[in-house]
């Protein structure tokens, strides 16, 4: 993920970031010794544990061991992507994302998103002049209003209508490209939406990236969609979202219907929060999104078996994203009804009604499960258990997850042991139990204190050494030689989404008394390595002799490395 944006600049921004003046900027801040601290935003708590560092950059929760970067501070605090995070610093030093020189070409689609707007106002300007259009729409209770803010347009009966606006051929390949224009076999062009009221869909910043369109007669298929293209992917687009954070700067909730016109016409009646996936089920990427901007979902299905279906997909998708402090909710309207009729028929008050009285997820999940069995019967309990306990597993670890399993306990009226998902550090109090074993502590001083990278003189025989742990030591001297000036923040961004990330940040925000003499530590844990690396290869040795006998070479190595020892 972070490959499109070049390393270089992500160094620049972070460097250039002061963590405390950030953070101070949500939770504010006290002064206390060399750091400062605050009550931990990420968990509840009345004494403040939560302590950020200047020096190493770097903040660290001893409650709940939440730590990490500015970038990560914000990813967690504004649950905002690694990219975004980026934009919002870069932004606030004034800087420009350059793109990764290879991937320039591949991730610019600029020309692609100009075309789609340009169409987007070819759309609507034929919808202001097309009086059976508006017709429509006013007869479905739409404002010209609403229509503007969502960009409502309509693409005209005919083939060619698009084509002859766009008369020019290397724009028409880019709208084959986009999908508004298809060829057929005989690669002739043609329009793809005609005679439908087009839906503009919008990325998270408001760009257009793709089209639903309507018919306005009895013709199939009722609505159309833009195909997948480079900037358009369905299964992670939401109709409406960018409208609904427009309204509003803290969306309280998100609305998640399945129509286009259900969005509309919920925002008709002053209910903005809703959004709308495009004819597909719920995915992850749609949840991961929602929960970046709001903290609760409110599913809202069909009656019939087909949402049920659909609700259940959802709340699947959900369970492993659910962390503490989110909530979901799983309403379903009745038979017949979609929120566009709804609202229509019996009005804003009790469409909102129903949402009050969605089903909690949990509820949801645990009323799904004993569908098919007889929870009054000891076999039925226990078959609730066999099925519940995997699902509820996919939780991330928290008190949520407790509170369900407790819920299982008691409905079953029996104990259950589940595991903990080691997926999530943050719940650990990850830095105390980093047992000080020399390779840790070497790290750590390098981490204390990078200058010292450069007392290092030789590493060679740190390449050969097996010990867990080395091969990250190795990387962060390499790094901090080549470039004595990365600072802290920037040198752990290096290590984001390696194998390494998790230890290096625990390390981080570890303070062993060894560390008071940042230098000694390190000095002591390197002797000790090459020691330690140096008795296993006479381990070795003595094992190759009484088994295969040592060539010459290793007889002159173990002379040597046993005079080594002696000395
Ligand atoms: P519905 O068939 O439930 O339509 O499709 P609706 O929203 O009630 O439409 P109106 O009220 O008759 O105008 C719901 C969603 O499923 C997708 C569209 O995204 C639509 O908004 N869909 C539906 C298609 O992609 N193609 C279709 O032919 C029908
Ligand atoms: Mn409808």
């Amino acid at each position: 993920m972070s490959s499109r944006i070049p390393q270089t600049f992500i160094d620049e921004v972070v460097t250039r970031t002061d963590i405390v003046e950030l953070i101070d900027n949500h939770v504010s801040l006290k002064k206390k010794g060399k750091e400062y601290a605050a009550c931990c935003p990420f968990h509840n708590e009345k004494t403040a544990s939560f302590t950020v560092s200047p020096e190493k950059q770097f903040y660290h929760c001893f409650g709940c061991g939440a730590h990490g970067t500015a970038l990560g501070f914000l990813m967690e605090y504004e649950r905002l992507d690694f990219i975004e995070a980026v934009e919002v610093l870069a932004q606030q030093h004034g800087l420009e994302i350059p793109q990764d020189e290879t991937n320039y070409i591949k991730n610019n689609h600029q020309n692609l998103y100009i075309l789609l707007e340009q169409a987007t106002i070819y759309f609507q300007k034929n919808l202001r002049h097309t009086q059976h259009a508006i017709n429509y729409l006013k007869n479905r209770g739409v404002s010209g209003e609403i229509a503007a803010k969502y960009g409502l347009g309509y693409a005209a009966d005919g083939f060619e209508n698009l084509l002859k606006q766009f008369d020019c051929a290397a724009t028409q390949e880019q709208l084959i490209e986009i999908g508004l224009i298809k060829k057929n076999d005989k690669g002739s062009l043609y329009d793809r939406f005609r005679n439908r009221i087009v839906f503009p869909i919008k990325d998270r910043r408001g760009r257009v990236i793709g089209f639903g369109g309507r018919i306005l007669d009895d013709a199939v298929p009722k609505y159309l969609n833009s195909p997948e293209t480079p900037v358009f992917h369905k299964s992670d687009a939401l109709y409406g979202l960018y409208e609904a954070r427009k309204s509003s700067n803290a969306v309280k909730s998100l609305i998640v219907v399945e129509g286009y016109m259900d969005v509309i016409a919920l925002a008709q009646h002053g209910i903005e929060n809703v959004v709308a996936t495009l004819g597909t089920a719920t995915t992850s990427q749609h949840i991961l999104q929602l929960y970046r901007c709001t903290q609760e979902i409110v599913f809202c299905f069909d009656g019939d078996r087909a949402g049920k279906e659909a609700a259940w997909r959802a709340a699947q998708q959900t369970i492993p994203l659910f962390k503490d402090g989110l909530e979901a909710k799983f309403l379903f309207l009745p038979q017949g009804e979609d929120p566009d009729s709804l609202i229509r028929s019996r009005g804003k008050e009790i469409f909102l009604q129903y949402v009050a009285e969605g089903d909690s997820l949990s509820n949801f999940i645990f009323s799904k499960l004993s569908e098919d069995v007889d929870i009054r019967t000891p076999s039925g309990k226990a078959r609730l258990a066999q099925i519940a306990k995997p699902l509820l597993e996919k939780f991330p670890n928290g008190v949520f997850k407790k509170l369900v399993f407790e819920d299982l306990e008691k409905k079953v009226g029996a104990p259950i042991h589940y595991g903990v998902t080691t997926t999530k550090p943050k719940n650990s109090r990850s830095s105390s139990n980093n047992k000080a074993t020399p390779v840790r502590l070497a790290v750590a001083a390098l981490l204390c204190q990078p200058s010292l990278a450069l007392e290092v003189e030789s590493i060679s025989h740190l390449e050969n050494c097996e010990l867990s742990g080395v091969p990250l030591l190795i990387k962060i001297l390499k790094t901090w030689k080549q470039e004595p000036a990365l600072t802290h923040a920037a040198l752990i961004e290096r290590f984001r989404n390696q194998p390494e990330e998790q230890q290096i940040q625990k390390l981080m925000s570890w303070n062993p008394p060894e560390l008071a003499e940042p230098k000694q530590a390190l000095e002591d844990a390197l002797s000790w390595i090459e020691r330690k690396t140096q008795s296993s290869r006479v381990q070795e040795l003595i094992d190759k002799q009484s088994t295969d006998g040592l060539t010459e070479d290793e007889r002159q190595e173990f002379k040597n490395l046993l005079h080594q020892k002696a000395s």
